[in-house]
């Protein structure tokens, strides 16, 4: 690989912006400052005037090829990253699963065996355990060190997925010993369970009976809950898919007594409220997942949190199921709807056309938020920053061009879109992912099934 000059850009990171020039030297960063080309020569110039240029997207939460509810979810690791790269998303954290009764180590390399040979974009994993014993816990420092330093619990789920305080303890604890990161999926599995019960006993199935079965109340209780386990044992805690008023309140409480919390939140919680699950013939299914869509009150206080900073990352949790075909397994029970939706193409241009460009956050935060702080959260070492002798995965956006979003042009592997006809303001333009152009004026570019690469993350860092 040779030597690109990305020219005149009005280049942005996390704290500052000017117009200037980047150099990428074979997959790094080798320069970045102004009139460049005066000292160095490049085998290709892009003319970046007019656009804005930041560190490549970083969605810490998907799940490619997920066997879930009785099916699999509709992107593979190729498909997914393939969708990622046409949006500027250049790096992924996906969740290798944990079949209980086997082993951590057997699911990891399950995963591996996944994304190996097909990823485009760059990928690592976090480790979801579903079963914590005393021989999963002899697997976690070697997992550490070989690189996948985040851990996944769901606390609801019950029968599947849910693990139960003793062992959530457990892990927080042997997690924290060896310098890894405990992330939770925070609902109360009882609370969900019961509700589910009792709709289907009253013979109400519709999709928005999932909604109306995983309340506020669930989700922040268990929020609590975990932040209090992982308090007693002095450890960090990352929340997953953070999406209502009632968690946020009980996250800030636990700031004020000098917790280590990171939260995140998802495109679509910042985006819809709950109407969706009013549309007709079962098309609120599309909008099933878990925690559900909330009210517009749950999206005010998002989007104020995460413009005073007590959010920490927007990711997606990208979990697609056609609508024909996997969705309507639920046409008669709300239940067997299977969750999730796609959503890893548009999450850097939704948040830069409904955030930045409706000044609701500003531009360096977007960067923060998108880029940066997954990255830095999750040891990401070489992502999320056009540092130099970092990873040239860089990404150039027309901050006025005008589009909008369907699943007849997305490049999702499913029949649907949560955002289908929306119109957005700014587009993501030419993408390099380490050094290389892998998409050009919004197309992919000589993307190469396998190019991506497993990204080894370092530890925890706990001065953040
Ligand atoms: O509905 C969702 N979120 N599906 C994916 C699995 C999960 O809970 O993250
Ligand atoms: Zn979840
Ligand atoms: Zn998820």
């Amino acid at each position: 690989m040779g030597k690109t000059l990305i020219k005149n850009g009005h280049i942005w990171s996390a704290h500052d912006d000017f117009i200037g020039d980047i150099l990428v030297d074979g997959d790094k960063i080798a320069a970045v400052g102004k009139d460049l080309d005066k000292v160095y020569s490049a085998d290709e110039t892009i003319d970046a005037s007019g656009m804005y240029v930041f560190p490549g997207g970083v969605d810490v939460h998907t799940h490619m090829e997920l066997p879930f509810m009785g099916t699999s979810s509709a992107d593979d690791f190729e498909t997914g990253t393939l969708a990622g790269l046409h949006g500027g998303t250049t790096s992924i954290v996906d969740f290798a699963i944990q079949t209980q009764g086997n082993s951590l180590s057997d699911c990891i390399n399950h995963w591996h065996e996944k994304a190996g040979n097909k990823a485009v974009g760059d990928y690592a994993f976090h480790c979801a355990v579903t079963d914590f014993n005393e021989k999963t816990a002899k697997e976690i420092p070697g997992i550490i060190e070989g690189g996948i330093t985040s851990f996944k619990t769901f606390m609801a789920y019950k029968g599947a997925l849910m693990i139960d305080d003793k062992m959530m303890l457990g892990l927080i604890k042997d997690v924290r010993k060896h310098g890894g990161l405990v992330t939770v999926h925070a609902e109360n599995g009882d609370i969900v369970d019961s509700m589910v019960e009792h709709y289907k006993k009253e013979g109400t199935l519709d999709p928005k009976y999932h909604a109306l079965a995983h309340p506020p109340e669930a989700e922040a209780e268990a929020a609590a809950r975990v932040m209090d386990l992982a308090h007693y044992h002095d450890a960090p805690i990352y929340l997953v898919h953070t999406s209502c008023r009632q968690s946020l309140d009980r996250m800030k409480q636990n700031f004020m007594r000098e917790q280590r919390i990171f939260i995140e939140t998802c495109t679509q919680y910042l985006l819809l409220d709950d109407s969706v699950y009013d549309q007709p013939n079962f098309e609120g299914a599309k909008y099933v997942m878990s925690p559900p869509i909330r009210k517009k009150d749950d999206q005010t206080a998002l989007w104020h949190s995460l413009q005073c900073g007590h959010i920490h990352t927007v990711a997606t949790d990208h979990c697609p199921f056609n609508f024909c075909g996997q969705k309507d397994m639920g046409k008669d029970d709300f239940s067997k709807i299977p969750n999730g939706a796609a959503g890893i193409e548009h999450r850097l241009e939704l948040i830069f056309s409904e955030g930045v460009k409706k000044g609701k956050i500003t531009m360096n935060r977007f960067v923060e938020v998108m880029c940066s702080q997954p990255a830095s959260i999750f040891g990401l070492h070489n992502k999320g920053t056009l540092g130099l002798g970092k990873d040239a995965d860089i990404v150039i956006l027309d901050p006025n061009k005008k589009h909008s979003i369907s699943a007849k042009t997305h490049h999702h592997n499913v029949d649907s879109s949560i955002y289908e006809g929306w119109e957005l303001t700014g587009r993501v333009n030419t993408v390099l992912a380490r050094g290389k152009v892998v998409v050009r004026d919004e197309k992919a570019d000589q993307v190469e099934k396998g190019q991506g690469q497993f990204q080894k993350r370092n530890k925890f860092n706990f001065s953040l």
